[in-house]
């Protein structure tokens, strides 16, 4: 229902009566009276004025399910969007509508609960960021899945522009901070994969991190100094990923790597990965064909296909 008066407030160009809302929703005034209350204590900026009603005040940073759609240029990407104003995680949401057509992304203003890699927590702070998820049904087999990863990667970088880099496999960084983590989770059986979930939570408008991130995370607004719109960006994350996905889908990995190969601050520098359980430095030399990270060691070349990587830069190793 709060959603329900969320849209019609936003899709109204001036005040609303009260009344008015009520008869389109089929409930009472009271109710339409204590769902507002809820909203504006949700931090939503609605204007109520005696004898007129209410009116959602615009923002630049409009971001709803209408206001991505509306920047969209894909077939079938995000084409159905559940917009939440608030839940656990996107990516839990996805797992329990996952009946939900291939390509249907749920985003939320905020995460109570986000989830990280390696069961770590995710800050998902209200109305900052772009917290997502994109409930996909490919026909590949489990092993293939951890690819899209690096797809989400290539489609964010590409979206967020020049100053944004992939650190091997799916961090988006600027230089040594990160703007934005993936995590892709699947349901699968041994030959055949149910669905796949690719959660995307990048740090847009974040004015300040907990003492812990502050090191180690920035935000786009931190980084470049501007605000931006969020719709904008989930939008052009969606408008990158389809025609990426379509390639992977057509000709593996193989066909995009590139592309990644592009976007990859790994590349040329000196890393210490966790191969085998042990912590091995040399340099990153490539990506093999399935999305590894090759590294010349002093005992040969090794591919890395999983696990911690560090990047050897100005400031030691991040
Ligand atoms: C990482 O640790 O780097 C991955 C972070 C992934 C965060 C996103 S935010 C949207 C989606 N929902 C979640 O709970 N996690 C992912």
């Amino acid at each position: 229902m709060r959603n329900k008066i969320l849209e019609i407030l936003q899709n109204a160009d001036t005040y609303i009566s009260g009344e008015e809302i009520s008869q389109k929703l089929g409930v009472s005034r009271a109710a339409v009276w204590k769902h507002i209350k809820k909203l504006k204590s949700d931090g939503y900026d609605i204007a109520s004025v005696t004898n007129k009603g209410y009116k959602f005040m615009k923002s630049e940073d409009m971001f709803s399910g209408e206001t991505i759609k509306e920047k969209l240029k894909t077939d079938f990407m995000a084409t159905n969007i559940c917009f939440l104003n608030m839940t656990d995680s996107t990516n839990e949401e996805a797992k329990r509508h996952s009946d939900m057509p291939d390509g249907t992304l749920f985003v939320s203003e905020i995460q109570t609960g986000g989830k990280g890699r390696l069961g770590r927590n995710w800050a998902s702070e209200r109305g900052v960021g772009v917290w997502m998820s994109l409930l996909l049904k490919p026909n590949l087999l489990p092993q293939e899945i951890s690819q899209i990863t690096l797809i989400a990667g290539i489609a964010v970088c590409k979206a967020l522009g020049n100053n944004f880099m992939i650190k091997w496999p799916n961090d988006i960084v600027a230089e040594t901070k990160k703007v934005c983590g993936i995590l892709t989770e699947m349901s699968a059986e041994m030959e055949r994969v149910n669905y796949v979930i690719c959660g995307i939570g990048i740090n847009v408008n974040n004015e300040k991190f907990d003492e812990e991130l502050l090191s180690k995370a920035t935000s786009m607004y931190l980084y470049t100094g501007k605000k931006q719109n969020r719709a904008k960006i989930a939008a052009a994350v969606m408008n990158e990923f389809e025609p990426l996905y379509k390639i992977f889908l057509k000709s593996g990995f193989e066909g995009v790597r590139d592309i990644y190969k592009e976007h990859c601050i790994t590349l040329e520098r000196e890393v210490q990965v966790i191969y085998k359980n042990k912590t091995v430095v040399g340099k990153a030399v490539d990506i093999s064909a399935d999305g590894g990270l090759e590294v010349e060691t002093d005992q040969g070349r090794i591919t890395v296909t999983s696990g911690e990587v560090s990047v050897r830069g100005v400031y030691g190793y991040i």
